[in-house]
Parts: structure tokens; C-alpha cells; sequence
């Protein structure tokens, strides 16, 4: 089967729409792209509600033009360190004759490991069953048809401050789009560049933006921990600013052009023209001095990295290590630099199983957009979330309606 998806990443640095048909292979074809510079977020949250609906409409159109579609509803990606995740497991009696288990009492232990207490302004975005527990048998995947007295589901729950997420709610509804599920950023990109195998094995997904680092650790094939640190490469640009005065411009093309995120020491050390906080002045600035600034923030994000790992509260190994997407992927020695600080293989994951309008986003800035389509096609309901003659059409319940959402975890994530 293949369905029409729209997903939309309201990133910090850039809003990407993308319009696919995705199959249930999980192969994308991209009909559609809209790029446009972010405007109104600070570290993956709205700020300003006006230029986020401009940023986001203007992608929107975009993508309309390009793949003549008229987009209604999208999956929209969702960060900003107001999100915080955990662990809860439900307990459930199977009291029936035969002891079977059915999707009933899995919805029902799922259910009984939501009811934990949430502050006031925080609302869940995602309840995510993981494992299952039967008669204290560990590690089921699949319980249903299983005869047994007592069933546990092991959840991992991601919840977010109201108010961030009403922001961003409204700037997508104010662009002319309805929301189909808010996926938290770095489970979509894991859908865009983890493999099965990964997940089995153990790995830690990290998805550099400009804004934030996002963070997903799946073990066994579940996800086990999620995060969202505030750190990403405007902080890189920003070091440059400070230490060498140079406008943010310059800086940002410095780090483009000539980064690393090892700064050894070059034997012929060549300099580079720049301008200076002053009109009309230029500097010469040090490669070498360039790179050792750009490694001191680098180092600051891996040792984010391993103070995650630990918090996560799994002190096994990641046997399939980091995969690590982003724009700040790509900045040259960086996978090298994790390597070298934390012992695990490292890769940098970019989007594959593209067709169509795929050049502009087969690499790493795009995992989040790509993820997002992937996501919906293997979690969103069956829903006509775009019809090719102009008429969009809304599927049932959406986002706000807390019982259809709760109905609609049930439905994706059972077995
Ligand atoms: N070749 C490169 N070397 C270094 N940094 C890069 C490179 N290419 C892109 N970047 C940086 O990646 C960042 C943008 O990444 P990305 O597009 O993933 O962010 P975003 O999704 O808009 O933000 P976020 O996910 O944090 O909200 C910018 O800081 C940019 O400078
Ligand atoms: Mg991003």
C-alpha cells in the first residue's frame, strides 16, 4: 500500500515541508519540497508566533507548487528542552478462563502505565509500549494469543509543556494546516536513518540541528530514553563571534567553509581573511585557532552525549553505537572526535530509500522531514490526508481531542 504524507520539520534554522507518497516498504517518494529560512523559534521552540507562521507558510507553499498538491493536515515534528520523557510500566490480571491474552488487556496495561502524575502544564505527546512482562517473563515483544495471569507493558512516555506545544500547534494551524500526529524530533529522524538492526543491537540517535540536540536510545528494538538538550550549531557560530569579533555572517561561513571539529595543530598553519566587528576592517585569523574553538563546543556536546547515556539509566553497551545526523553531521571530524572521546563506533546517518525529488534531502539536515513521512506511514492512521484536486480533508478526532488520541496510541502501537 502506499499513502500521500506530508511532514513538516519546524526546525530552528530552517522549516522543511516535504510532500511523499510512502510505502509500506518504507520507501519515500518525494513529490514535493518546501525550504524555508526558520524565523520566530529559539532552540526548536516558537518565540514568536507571527514569524513562525510566515516561516511555516511559506514552506507550506513551496511544497504546494512544486508538487501541485494542496496540503490540509501534516505530521509535524516537536523539540525544545521543554520535553521531558520516562519509563512506566502497567500491570494487568488477565482474569478470563482461558488466560489469553488479548489487544483488550494490552490496552488496558497500557492504559494503567499512563496513570502517572503529570504537572498541570505538561501534556504527554507519546506513550510508547516497548516490551511486555508475562508471568514475569521478560523481553515479549508480541503478548497477544500468549495464555498467562498477569501481563506488564513497559512504556516509554514523552511529555512537553503546554504551552510550547500550543505555540506550535497554532503556528501550523495558522499556516492552513491541520495536524496530524506532533512527533517528537529525534524518533523521526531515527525512523530516517536507524536500521532494524540498530535499534536490536543497542544505539544512541543524535540528531545535531541549530538549535538542539535530540536524542533517542533505543534498546532491544524499543526506544529507552529521550531528550532534548538546548545545544546545537548556533552555539558553534556563536563561539566564533565572540572569540575572533567577527560578524555572525562571517562566522557562520567560517565554520562552513573551513570547520572541523578537530582543531590539531596544522604544520603549515594558513590564514585566513576576515572581517572584524568594525566596519570595513579585516583580520587574519588562525585555521588552527578556527578549529580548536569549534572543537571546545564539540567536546561540550559529547560530554552532553555521555551524561545522557548515563542519566538514560542503561549501563550496557550501545553496541551499534552513534548514529549521528544533523547539519552539524556534517561538519568534517566530528564523528572521529566521538569516537575518539567515547570508545563506540560512530556513523553519520543520512536519509535513504528516497526516490523522486530526492538530491535536495538525501543528506543529514533532512533525517527529521524524512523521519516525520516514515512515522506517519507506519504509526499515522489510514487517513486521506490529501485529495489531488485542491480539497484537503480532515481525519477524525486530531490533535486536542485527548480521548481520540489516546484511542489512536492504542491503534498504533499494538502489536
Ligand atoms: N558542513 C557543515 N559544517 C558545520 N555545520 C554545519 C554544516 N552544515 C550545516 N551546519 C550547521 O547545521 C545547523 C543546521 O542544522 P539543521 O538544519 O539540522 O537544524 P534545524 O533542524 O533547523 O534546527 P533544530 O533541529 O536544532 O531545531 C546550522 O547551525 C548549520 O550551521
Ligand atoms: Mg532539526
Amino acid at each position: 500500500m502506499q499513502r500521500t504524507i506530508v511532514g513538516i520539520d519546524v526546525g530552528t534554522t530552517k522549516v522543511c515541508t516535504i510532500v511523499a507518497q510512502v510505502k509500506d516498504s518504507g520507501r519515500v517518494n518525494i513529490l514535493g519540497v518546501g525550504l524555508t529560512p526558520s524565523k520566530g523559534l529559539d532552540r526548536g521552540v516558537v518565540v514568536n508566533i507571527d514569524d513562525a507562521i510566515n516561516a511555516i507558510s511559506n514552506s507550506v507553499e513551496k511544497a504546494e507548487r512544486l508538487s501541485g498538491y494542496r496540503i490540509g493536515t501534516a505530521f509535524v515534528g516537536v523539540a525544545g528542552r521543554h520535553i521531558s520523557s520516562l519509563n512506566s510500566r502497567g500491570v494487568v490480571a488477565i482474569g478470563r478462563p482461558d488466560h489469553e491474552i488479548t489487544r483488550n488487556d494490552i490496552a488496558r496495561a497500557v492504559e494503567a502505565a499512563q496513570a502517572v502524575a503529570l504537572p498541570t502544564q505538561r501534556e504527554v505527546i507519546h506513550v510508547i509500549p516497548r516490551a511486555y512482562v508475562v508471568d514475569g517473563h521478560e523481553g515479549i515483544r508480541d503478548p497477544v494469543g500468549m495464555s498467562g495471569y498477569r501481563l506488564e507493558v513497559e512504556t516509554h512516555i514523552v511529555t512537553g509543556e503546554v504551552m510550547a506545544i500550543q505555540n506550535l500547534i497554532k503556528s501550523v494551524q495558522r499556516a492552513g494546516v491541520e495536524i496530524d500526529d506532533l512527533v517528537l524530533q529525534p524518533l523521526a529522524s531515527g525512523e530516517a536513518v536507524l536500521t532494524e538492526e540498530d535499534k536490536d543491537r543497542g544505539v544512541m540517535l543524535v540528531d545535531i540541528g541549530g538549535g538542539t540536540t535530540d536524542i533517542a536510545i533505543f534498546i532491544q528494538g524499543g526506544i529507552w530514553h529521550t531528550s532534548v538538550i538546548p545545544v546545537g550549531g548556533n552555539h558553534f557560530t556563536n563561539d566564533l563571534v565572540y572569540v575572533l569579533h567577527t560578524p555572525h555572517n562571517t562566522a557562520e561561513y567560517l565554520k562552513l567553509r573551513y570547520g572541523s571539529a578537530i582543531g590539531d595543530d596544522m604544520q603549515d598553519d594558513t590564514l585566513i581573511e576576515a572581517d572584524t566587528l568594525m566596519a570595513g576592517e579585516q583580520q587574519k585569523i588562525s585555521h588552527t585557532v578556527l578549529n580548536q574553538i569549534l572543537q571546545s563546543r564539540a567536546e561540550q556536546i559529547v560530554e552532553l552525549l555521555y551524561n545522557e547515556i548515563r542519566r538514560s539509566g542503561y549501563d550496557g553497551l550501545l553496541p551499534a553505537g552513534i548514529v549521528l545526523t544533523g547539519g552539524c553531521a556534517q561538519l568534517p571530524r566530528f564523528d572521529e572526535l566521538i569516537r575518539e572521546m567515547l570508545g563506540i563506533p560512530v556513523r553519520v546517518g543520512v536519509p535513504t530509500g528516497l526516490t523522486g525529488l530526492a538530491d535536495a534531502i538525501d543528506s543529514p539536515p533532512y533525517a527529521t522531514g524524512v523521519g516525520l513521512l516514515r512515522w506517519g506511514a507506519r504509526h499515522g492512521q489510514a487517513m486521506a490526508t490529501l485529495t489531488q484536486s485542491g480539497t484537503a480533508e480532515r481525519n477524525g478526532g486530531g490533535w486536542g481531542n485527548a480521548y481520540e488520541r489516546v484511542k489512536s496510541w492504542l491503534r498504533e502501537f499494538l502489536p
